[in-house]
């Protein structure tokens, strides 16, 4: 994880940076830092926590310089402290910041120190400075660029693992070098000024134009150029620099504000019925066809020959894909398998003839799942399609196509618009590849299924209405260390997500079961002090599900449920029941989980967490 921003410009750059990492705080929010180049001192600020912390040490110490990078930390390597905290100077010359694992660290670590070198962090990212500083001192010569790249070109080849970085060195007060390998970096152009970023997001405020460096590609920027070189090409002093296409951002500077809100997730939660329309548009057309050419290219054909689905997702959007493979073996009749990237990408895998490979990520940087997908497309996929939020995300550049789910910027680390329109998002999906193949085993018609999906915001509207009731249901949770989800059929992954949820943001231990597993072990842990939510629309599986909760109460457990008003369960001693409106068994996974995500939410107010940003996470997980 980590964000890192830099700028070369005429100006003082030190509110840019600033402003950089406050949009970078999604990425890590631990500690913070920053290095400047000004009248010949490199000089550096630290500052554990948040991103406000390091502005307002700023604040008493005005640091200004026209060259500078800045970091906001996700740790990895050493526990969140000042001293861990970026960026990391060698020798008082150069100073580094780094996203990223370098996994050799540790033998570089007793080089450098049998070379001389003092080490003041317990991070990774120190051996890049120190090994940068003896690669420059080496490479005799002139302060000039040739030396620096050269230096440089020298540093990466010693480096085994994922990085994208940015270095300044005393001796060139307008150079700043970048490279990326493994994790996003993008180069920023103004006028008369160049930065660099974690994501464009990050430097919306100074440009709209941006250079997105492909894997392997380092080199140097100035105020006025910029320079880049592959890896795997020759020296850079025997060739010419790359040529990468200047990018215009065509989506607005989406900064997202709390509003009246007291969190992001709140608000977010409130989101999803517009979020939920948002996603629709431009995929079915006023008629209700299905527009599957905003796929990409050949997308029609492509979904005809499909034969089998692969999806691979991290996290939440796992969950998302765990519900879709319901809907895609029920209603388009196609064989589907889900797994979590992080087991995907290190199996030999065996790929049937014409499988579709689809990731899902929300933010579509998951270094997971990223790497999942360059692995895939090589694997004799039949197409690689990625179902992202973020336009412009490596995983959308990368993909031969692509579903957007327009949720708009989702801040608070819980997920939770980003859910339910990945959820909508892969019913479109299941409309399209079941309307191509023009058969499966259910008979549901494509208008039909257009119908469902145009309803569901207005469902989710009714929903919502339920918070005070689940607000007060919350306060139950306040002295409570462990809770079991239950759910069957797709309803299964909707506990999963549900719990998810709780533990990510009350920490309040939670764990998902398919009902019916109950009584092969967990069964033990229920007694009177254990609330168990369960997830119990009315579908095919309610009865059997009805038996669950039985063995559940029989055992003193304390049950809270999620029902439709059809459901026919009673309320009593240690039962719950929390009314949905009613809704078709194939919105139901969509619209339940709405009350799970206001459950977490109320619970970790009373609990008092912090709810936007928990302990130990981070929005965007580009380290594996
Ligand atoms: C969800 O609440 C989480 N914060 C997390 O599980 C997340 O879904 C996961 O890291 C995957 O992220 P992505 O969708 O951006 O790939």
């Amino acid at each position: 994880m980590c964000g890192i921003v830099g700028a070369a410009s005429l100006r003082n750059v030190t509110p840019i940076l600033l402003e950089g990492l406050k949009r970078l705080e999604y990425r890590g929010y631990d500690s913070s830092g920053l290095a400047l180049l000004s009248d010949g001192q490199l000089q550096r600020e630290r500052e554990i926590g948040r991103v406000a912390a390091l502005e307002s040490l700023l604040d008493k110490r005005a640091l200004k310089g026209n060259l500078g990078i800045a970091h906001t930390r996700w740790a990895t390597h050493g526990k969140p402290s000042k001293l861990n905290a970026h960026p990391h100077l060698s020798s008082a010359s150069v100073a580094v910041v780094h996203n990223g694992i370098i996994e050799n660290h540790e033998p570089l670590r007793r080089e450098l120190k049998e070379m001389g070198y003092r080490f003041h962090s317990e991070t990774d990212t120190e051996v890049i400075a120190h090994l940068f500083d003896h690669s420059y001192r080496q490479a005799s010569g002139e302060a000039s660029s040739a030396r620096l790249l050269k230096a440089f070109r020298h540093t990466l080849m010693r480096l085994n693992g994922a990085y994208a970085l940015g270095i300044i060195h005393i001796e060139h007060p307008d150079r700043l070098l970048c490279a990326r390998m493994g994790s996003p970096l993008v180069i920023g152009e103004g006028s008369e000024e160049h930065f660099i970023a974690s994501d464009p997001l990050a430097l919306l405020q100074v440009t709209d134009s941006f250079i997105y460096l492909e894997e392997g590609d380092y080199g140097i920027l100035t105020r006025d150029a910029v320079d880049l070189y592959e890896m795997e090409g020759p020296d850079p002093t025997e060739s010419e620099p790359v040529t990468r296409p200047i990018v215009r951002y065509e989506h607005g500077d989406q900064v997202a504000e709390k509003g009246d809100y007291r969190h992001f997730m709140l608000k977010e939660i409130h989101e999803q019925p517009q979020a939920l329309k948002a996603t629709l548009e431009g995929k079915v057309s006023d008629e209700g066809h299905l527009l599957t050419s905003i796929l990409g290219p050949e997308a029609e054909t492509l979904l005809a020959n499909t034969r089998q689905i692969q999806i691979v997702s991290c996290g939440t959007s796992y969950h998302a894909g765990l519900v879709a493979r319901y809907w895609i073996e029920s209603i388009a009749g196609l064989p589907c398998s889900v797994e979590v990237a992080s087991e995907f990408r290190y199996r030999e895998v065996v790929v049937p003839d014409d499988t579709l490979f689809v990731a899902i990520s929300q933010s579509g940087e998951t270094a997971d799942t990223l790497a999942a997908l360059r692995f895939a497309k090589n694997a004799g996929y039949l197409a690689t399609l990625a179902i992202c939020n973020v336009p412009g995300s490596s995983l959308v550049r990368e993909s031969s196509l692509r579903l957007m789910t327009n949720a708009g910027p989702e801040i608070g680390v819980a997920s939770t618009k980003a859910f339910t329109t990945q959820l909508l998002a892969l019913l479109w999906l299941t409309a399209a590849l079941a309307s191509s193949r023009r058969s499966g085993p259910n008979t549901l018609s494509t208008s039909g299924l257009v119908e469902e999906m145009r309803a569901m915001p207005r469902l989710v509207e009714q929903v919502l209405e339920l918070e005070p009731a689940i607000a007060q249901l919350a306060t139950r949770f306040a002295d409570k260390h462990h809770t079991l989800f239950l759910g069957r059929g797709p309803h299964y992954p909707v506990a999963m997500e549900g719990a998810l949820k709780l533990k990510e943001i009350s920490y309040i231990h939670a764990e998902a079961y398919a009902a019916g597993e109950l009584k092969h072990g967990p069964l033990a842990l229920v007694d009177d002090d254990m609330p168990v939510v369960t997830v119990a629309p009315s579908d095919d599986l309610l009865e059997k599900l009805k038996s669950n909760l039985q063995e559940v109460r029989a055992r003193g457990g304390q049950l809270i449920n999620f029902v439709c008003e059809q459901a026919g369960l009673e309320s009593g001693e240690g039962i719950t029941n929390l009314v949905l409106p009613k809704v078709s068994d194939i919105l139901a996974p969509i619209l339940f989980s709405v009350p799970l995500q206001l459950l977490s939410y109320h619970v970790a107010l009373v609990k008092g967490t912090d709810v936007d940003k928990p302990r130990n996470l981070a929005k965007s997980v580009t380290v594996e």
